[in-house]
């Protein structure tokens, strides 16, 4: 798994040095999922074309029940090939922990949120006692991500219950 994980982030790092493309948002969906009994709340969840291959992702969760002291993430990575299909990346990770500034080990998931990072809120150490969680206007960079898998899905879980669900949709344009 773990080496699995760096084979991943090395084709990630090798699609960097090579990205001629650019890469945008083609579609987003965002959902309280039943479980999340009352603990969020979508407030909105959008894509913006601000300019040609420039699509900038915003939404905002709001937090109903504060704090959230236990908060884990699972990221899957899909592939398109007759529909989407399961890419090698799927992982559960401690949200919580990932967003703790004093630990800064490599991973995939610290790739991602860290490209997230400036346009978010996330940056929190836990218990989180903010009352949403918003990203504003995040564009992908072509120059800092150029992903080999064209969807992604986040779950968010509270105390080991799945909350929300978010799903983003991109591809490499001309
Ligand atoms: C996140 O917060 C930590 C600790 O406050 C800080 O060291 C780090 O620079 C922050 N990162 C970003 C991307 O703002
Ligand atoms: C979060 O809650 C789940 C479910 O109760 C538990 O399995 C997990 O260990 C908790 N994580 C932390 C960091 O406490």
């Amino acid at each position: 798994m773990r080496s699995n994980l760096m084979l991943l982030l090395l084709a990630v790092l090798l699609q960097i040095t090579r990205a001629t493309r650019l890469l945008k948002f083609t579609n987003v969906k965002c959902q309280d999922l039943p479980t999340t009994a009352g603990l969020t709340r979508y407030d909105y969840c959008r894509l913006k074309v601000v300019r040609r291959n420039h699509v900038e992702l915003s939404l905002k969760v709001s937090l109903l029940q504060l704090p959230v002291r236990n908060l884990t993430t699972r990221l899957q990575c899909f592939q398109r090939r007759d529909g989407y299909r399961p890419f090698m990346y799927n992982v559960l990770f401690d949200f919580c922990k990932l967003m703790d500034g004093r630990r800064r080990e490599l991973s995939f998931e610290r790739f991602v949120f860290d490209a997230i990072s400036k346009h978010s809120n996330f940056n929190h150490s836990c218990p989180w006692k903010e009352n949403h969680m918003t990203v504003e206007k995040f564009a992908l960079d072509p120059t800092l991500i150029n992903v080999p898998f064209p969807a992604g899905v986040f779950t968010f879980y509270a105390y080991g219950i799945p909350r929300t669900l978010t799903q983003v949709f991109f591809e490499k344009a001309d």
